[in-house]
């Protein structure tokens, strides 16, 4: 058995868009009928339900819940912020902090306001000054209760599914674009932290602890040929480790907050910098257990990449982690050996303050629409019933005691 401190948070996440339903104002909306995708209409219908979805999380012993403010809502035109959505979150913050669930903020989880899309998102240079208009409405409305915040969620995925693999709204490829998203969204990311810093000071406030969620894959060489080492290194610098060294140089992050699901394995056939950079195995060379949408099963992968943030001597949050399948008990085996080798990194000097299960309930996900079922509760879609999983029951046994066996 292994034991987690006292203090540690556990918890889940969701976003906005993804639970709440309805919101007709983000540029998810309109692409999804577009792109003749699955709808998220009603999705869980999180936005009336908060308060039922925050008791079955506290029954659960979660002690930390991250969600994410929906921009469309605060601001459904440019400039006009509406203060009935801007009160419906510090209700919803204010519900959290009542069952004694410490709220974790994120402020951009993958949707925009449609306005904001049509002046061209984040690939103009006015973007960066736009979200920090909106952060600066949520973070003074918000600072008395909220203490973490995630500005910006994944960045990489999202510059790179909707900017250079046309996955996702606006459906660009351009290098030249994805480049101006990545750089907007990091001069954003350290312009909102300043912000924040500089309103909890002027609202004599403690200071907050302000991150992003960065997605990390734990990449690994199919083999330890030259090709496939020097693929690896010049990828785990890319991916994922240079946004940090930026941020951290900035002086823009209190804490690291990390989203891993699977691994990446490399398997390079020529020294072609396309190839380096991309090229994956596709034979099947190392097999593993597989989620419902195909990603690798890989545990292990936690701890390395836990392991490569620890010359960043920050504190680090595990903002998700989950696995979406048909088979409740794997779930729970993923969750019980992914704490395992969290744990192990903690060992090794890797200071982990708190993990959260992707995700609280089941929901949209992005373009694969309801099909894959990541949640501790699973939603009837029809009934939008919530039925507690028993994995969530396993799991609120460790949010009690901090025991993994
Ligand atoms: C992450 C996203 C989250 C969810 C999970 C499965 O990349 O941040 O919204 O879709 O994947």
């Amino acid at each position: 058995m292994i034991q987690f401190p006292n203090n540690f948070y556990w918890g889940a996440a969701t976003s906005s868009y993804q639970v709440e339903g309805n919101n007709v104002n983000a540029d998810w909306w309109p692409w999804e009928i577009l792109a003749g995708k699955e709808k998220s209409g009603p999705a869980c219908r999180h936005y009336e339900f908060y308060e039922q979805d925050f008791d079955l999380a506290k029954s659960l012993n979660h002690n930390a819940h991250r969600l994410s403010i929906e921009w469309s809502r605060i601001e459904p035109k440019e400039g006009e912020f509406s203060g009935q959505a801007v009160q419906h979150y510090i209700d919803v913050i204010k519900a959290l902090r009542s069952r004694g669930i410490e709220p974790m903020v994120t402020l951009h989880h993958f949707t925009n306001p449609i306005w904001f899309s049509d002046s061209g998102g984040w690939v103009d240079p006015g973007s960066v000054k736009r979200f920090l208009r909106y952060c600066d409405v949520v973070t003074r409305a918000l600072a008395p209760h909220v203490h973490f915040w995630f500005t910006i969620n994944e960045p990489t995925i999202y510059f790179s599914h909707a900017y250079l693999w046309g996955m996702w709204p606006p459906q660009a490829r351009s290098f030249l674009k994805t480049r101006s998203v990545r750089d907007n969204m990091v001069d954003a990311h350290i312009g909102v932290y300043r912000l924040m810093h500089k309103i909890y000071k002027e609202l004599n406030i403690p200071s907050p602890s302000v991150s992003f969620a960065h997605h990390m894959q734990a990449i690994v060489g199919c083999d330890q040929g030259l090709k496939n080492r020097l693929a690896v290194a010049m990828r785990v610098q890319l991916y994922n480790l240079e946004i940090l060294d930026h941020l951290t140089k900035a002086k823009a992050l209190d804490f690291i907050g990390v989203n891993y699901y699977s691994r990446h394995l490399v398997d390079v056939h020529s020294w072609w910098i396309g190839d380096l950079l991309m090229q994956t195995c596709k034979d099947n060379h190392h097999p593993l257990k597989k989620n419902f949408l195909g990603w690798d099963i890989y545990p292990e992968g936690l701890a390395l990449v836990l392991l490569s943030l620890k010359k960043y001597n920050l504190p680090v949050i595990i903002a998700e982690n989950g696995i979406c399948t048909t088979d409740d008990n794997e779930r729970w085996e993923y969750i019980q050996s992914h704490l395992r080798n969290v744990h192990r990194a903690m060992s090794q000097g890797v200071n982990v303050a708190g993990y959260l299960y992707w995700s609280l309930m089941d929901n949209f996900e992005w373009a694969y629409g309801y099909a894959p079922r990541f949640g501790l509760i699973e939603i009837d879609y029809n009934t939008h019933l919530r039925t507690v999983r028993e994995s969530a029951k396993k799991y609120a046994d460790v949010c009690r005691t901090g025991a993994v066996t």
